[in-house]
């Protein structure tokens, strides 16, 4: 019998273990379905399907045979100091995560480039004015991160006319895209870049990239939009520069401590929006059926459908 257990820490995926224990029954009878902390006997655990695993968790499943990823982020299982070496990683990687992606950036480029914070505004104190507006093709989106995400959403921008950048580690080519990269290629990104977004996983490297002296590389005036992760904002320095007016705009779906503490700056500053952590979430169908297909390979001796490069991080 091959034996999946499943962990979540979020209570929005846990609260629903009965239907993804459904699901997966469905799509492949034969495996046999634990939800921690019913986990039985760990040594009959082959596969681990998580999110946010508590530490030592993999660590303690003796005959683990890949680690499947609840998100298309890996980060919540390189946290696990015991993490184990050499087991497989697969993470969610699908057109309708993509999609998701797309909507939230285009609507929020879309937003801070035809000023709709201001009209918001100047609605409330029923003024009507005209604010300056220039065209997409004069506003340059420099996209952080030209993955499975960043590069469909860039693609996405240049399609509606943006004059797009991306960056990433190494050379990338996306169509419509200028693309930078690496170290050398990021001073020249941002010196370019009047909306910035940030689709990057988080990794050693990026883990408080995005500090004072990042943001005071951007023109006067950039604006911030950041789906990547809260780690790797030093949002102390976010908030100096949105209060001097160098960045004029940030809209956040990821924070240095999830879900916002209620008492935190972020939620009531006037020119920050907030949403919670939902710029792409996982379809849970899709997902089921990744899963089965990373196991049935596995069985036969195969690599799981969207491996990830431990020495990356992700
Ligand atoms: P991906 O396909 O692995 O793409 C990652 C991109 O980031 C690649 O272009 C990579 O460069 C680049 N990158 C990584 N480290 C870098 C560095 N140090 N400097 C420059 N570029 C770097 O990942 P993805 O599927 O697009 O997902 C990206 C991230 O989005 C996830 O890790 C997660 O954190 C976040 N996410 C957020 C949400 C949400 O709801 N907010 C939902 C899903 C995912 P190369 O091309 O050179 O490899
Ligand atoms: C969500 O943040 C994910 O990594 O899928």
């Amino acid at each position: 019998m091959t034996t999946l257990l499943f962990y979540s820490d979020s209570d929005d995926i846990g609260s629903r273990v009965d239907w993804w224990r459904d699901t997966v029954a469905e799509q492949m009878p034969e495996l046999e379905f634990r939800a921690w902390p019913d986990a039985g006997d760990l040594a009959e655990i082959d596969y681990a399907l998580v999110w946010k695993p508590e530490p030592g968790l993999l660590a303690s499943l003796p005959n683990l045979k890949a680690i499947l990823s609840l998100g298309a982020g890996v980060d919540h299982i390189f946290a696990d100091p015991q993490l184990p070496q050499g087991v497989p990683i697969s993470r969610v990687v699908n057109e309708n995560m993509a999609l998701r992606m797309r909507e939230w950036v285009l609507l929020h480029v879309l937003s801070h480039h035809r000023r709709q914070r201001e009209y918001d505004q100047l609605q409330r104190a029923r003024v009507w004015r005209d604010l300056e507006q220039p065209h997409a093709g004069e506003r340059c989106v420099g996209v952080m991160g030209l993955g499975e995400l960043g590069g469909d959403s860039a693609r996405h921008l240049a399609a509606i006319g943006f004059d797009v950048i991306g960056w990433s580690r190494s050379p990338r080519e996306v169509p419509g895209v200028r693309a930078f990269h690496g170290r050398d290629g990021l001073k020249a990104f941002l010196a370019e870049t009047d909306i910035l977004v940030s689709v990057l996983p988080l990794t050693p490297e990026t883990t408080d990239m995005i500090d004072a002296d990042f943001l005071s590389r951007l023109p006067r005036g950039a604006s911030f939009i950041n789906a990547g992760r809260g780690q790797q904002v030093v949002e102390a320095d976010l908030l100096a520069a949105l209060d001097s007016g160098h960045i004029s705009e940030a809209t956040l779906d990821v924070f240095q401590t999830e879900p916002l503490p209620v008492t935190d700056p972020l939620w009531t500053h006037p020119r920050v929006t907030v949403t919670p952590h939902i710029a792409a979430f996982t379809d849970p169908r899709a997902l089921v059926r990744q899963v089965v297909e990373d196991i049935r390979r596995v069985e036969r001796g195969a690599e799981v459908t969207n491996p990830v490069d431990p020495a990356r991080g992700y």
